[in-house]
């Protein structure tokens, strides 16, 4: 394969796309989802040599194993079950049918939301709940904001949900602004219930509701956990009959789909909840049964292995042209980055070549005119993934044309860039001097050749949304099988808190043994409590 990029590098994406099925060729229609792949720096030899790298690797045997409950994430010694989450069928991990337990929860979300969509359920005061405050972080946050903020035009009338995350307390109060004690209700999101920074807020949010009038008698009608750590829940005064399960099995980034998606539930209400588990399960059979070449997640992971070991990437872009699919990438981050972000393979093992890349982006056409200078002029090579929706659900059709016709510009653009000809007929035309023509020609030249890839929408449904987010799942599972890593623990978010819980001891004075830090590190701490040189 590595040969083979080497020799793919000096492609011309231009003249590949002279070819008569090059597009036929290199794209993909299933799912509601249509691919195209032809604006790579991909020919038939490059193809082949990647298929035959997947067919090389554990990939057929890995994916048995996913779909059959028996895949396991070592380290932490669980299994992982996120398909059982939206399959209608039987699920079995470690020997047990999780389907049931699936089922329950999904009958309680269903219950609470309808009580409180029917105002059947009020407030202490006898208020309808009109605010739901999810506080969580990670994917305990992103998965379920995005897909809120994603089917927007999906929304129940007379519930506004809320996501606080950052531990910074002016997120918390930022919402509690348009909230009541009484219309309120909290879901504290942390399938843990250590996370520091939930935990916290959880706190914040309690006195709130403790001081404003709300007492710990009726606590219960406005805060409902979802957790697999009901002890810590409970201590923290949650009732158990308000708290929702999830279980080891669901990898934090992975969860929206249980009941950690219970904000999705309030905000667009039960049915939609299960049109999106059903995008997700079709996804999941187009995984399973689509030939490699046609098969949408093959084709992404591919496509990033491609790029990162073999020629070299560090980054890769994906921009949604869609609004609503604002928080889409932030989520990819975490999908992708605490998945695959690791240095050591299954066997504990040193890798010896690079995985996860750096995934960025923002909508477009903002990205347009922020970064995409460094794209098209600048000297990395960084492939992208544009994300188009062909119909809105907004009634402003010269915006989507818009949005639309820069998306494929874009695409066009980086791929086709500029040669000096081009550049120097289209001066002269200005009517530029020859000189200013000389002057100016190598800052109007664009080399081109810069790889892309269109996934496109037909519209934003919960279905098509919930197949997109489960490809790019799949995606992830299929370069972690490539790399031989575990993309399902994430031990190196661990330091980090670590160091956050002794910090706090410093800046707040409690620690009984002074820890000892480097010379920065100790500035830092003196700078803030005002000790500083
Ligand atoms: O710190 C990383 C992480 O563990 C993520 O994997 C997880 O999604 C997030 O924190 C939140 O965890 P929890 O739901 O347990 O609060």
């Amino acid at each position: 394969m590595l040969k083979e990029a080497q020799r793919a590098k000096s492609l011309s994406i231009a003249e590949l796309l002279k070819q008569q099925t090059r597009v036929a060729d290199y794209s993909v229609q299933a799912c509601d989802i249509y691919l195209d792949f032809s604006k790579n720096l991909i020919d038939k030899r490059a193809w082949q040599s990647l298929l035959q790298l997947l067919q090389s690797s554990r990939f057929f045997k890995a994916r048995e194993e996913l779909f059959a409950g028996e895949y396991r994430n070592h380290t932490e010694q669980r299994g992982v079950g996120h398909l059982a989450l939206r399959s209608t069928a039987s699920f079995y991990i470690d020997g047990v049918d999780v389907a049931p337990k699936v089922a329950k929860q999904l009958a309680r979300m269903r219950e609470l939301v309808q009580q409180i969509h029917s105002q059947a359920w009020l407030g202490y005061a006898g208020e309808p709940i009109r605010n739901i405050v999810n506080i969580g972080i990670g994917g305990s946050d992103l998965g379920p904001k995005m897909v809120v903020t994603a089917l927007k035009p999906y929304a129940r009338t007379g519930v506004r949900v809320h996501y606080v995350s950052n531990i910074d307390g002016a997120n918390l109060y930022d919402v509690l602004e348009n909230c009541s004690t009484g219309d309120t209700m909290f879901v504290i999101s942390s399938k843990s219930f250590t996370t520091a920074e939930t935990l916290t807020n959880a706190t914040l949010a309690k006195n709130w509701f403790l001081s404003q009038g709300g007492n710990e008698k009726v606590m219960h009608r406005h805060f409902v956990a979802i957790t697999s750590n009901t002890a810590k829940a409970s201590i923290f005064g949650i009732h158990p009959s308000q708290q929702f399960e999830i279980w080891d099995w669901v990898g934090g980034r992975f969860s929206l789909w249980s009941a950690i998606g219970i904000s999705i539930v309030f905000a667009v209400g039960f049915d939609c909840f299960l049109r999106l588990l059903k995008g997700a399960r079709q996804m999941d059979q187009h995984f399973y049964n689509a030939p490699l070449g046609q098969n949408i997640p093959v084709v992404l992971a591919l496509l990033g292995v491609w790029y990162i070991n073999g020629m070299g990437a560090q980054t890769q872009m994906i921009i949604p042209y869609d609004y609503s699919l604002r928080y889409f990438t932030e989520h990819l981050q975490q999908l992708d980055m605490e998945s695959n972000g690791k240095c050591v393979d299954i066997n504990g093992q040193k890798l010896k070549r690079d995985s996860a890349p750096v995934i960025w982006g923002s909508t477009g056409t903002n990205g347009q005119h922020a970064y995409f200078q460094l794209l098209h002029q600048g000297n990395r090579l960084v492939p992208s993934e544009f994300i188009l929706v062909k119909n809105s659900h907004y009634f402003a059709l010269a915006n989507q044309q818009q949005l639309l016709a820069n998306a494929i510009a874009q695409m066009e653009a980086l791929m086709r860039g500029r040669s000096k000809e081009e550049a120097r007929a289209e001066m002269s035309h200005l009517g530029f001097t020859p000189r200013q023509i000389e002057l100016l020609l190598p800052y109007r030249v664009f080399s081109g050749n810069q790889p892309s890839t269109a996934i496109v929408l037909d519209m934003l449904t919960p279905e098509s949304l919930g197949a997109l987010i489960a490809a790019y799942e799949h995606k992830v599972f299929t370069q972690g099988v490539i790399w031989q890593i575990n993309s399902f623990d994430q031990w190196g978010v661990e330091l980090g808190k670590k160091l956050a819980a002794n910090i706090i001891h410093d800046l707040d004075g409690s620690s009984r043994h002074k820890t000892v830090h480097d010379a920065s590190t100790q500035a830092l701490i003196d700078e803030l409590l005002g000790q500083g040189s």
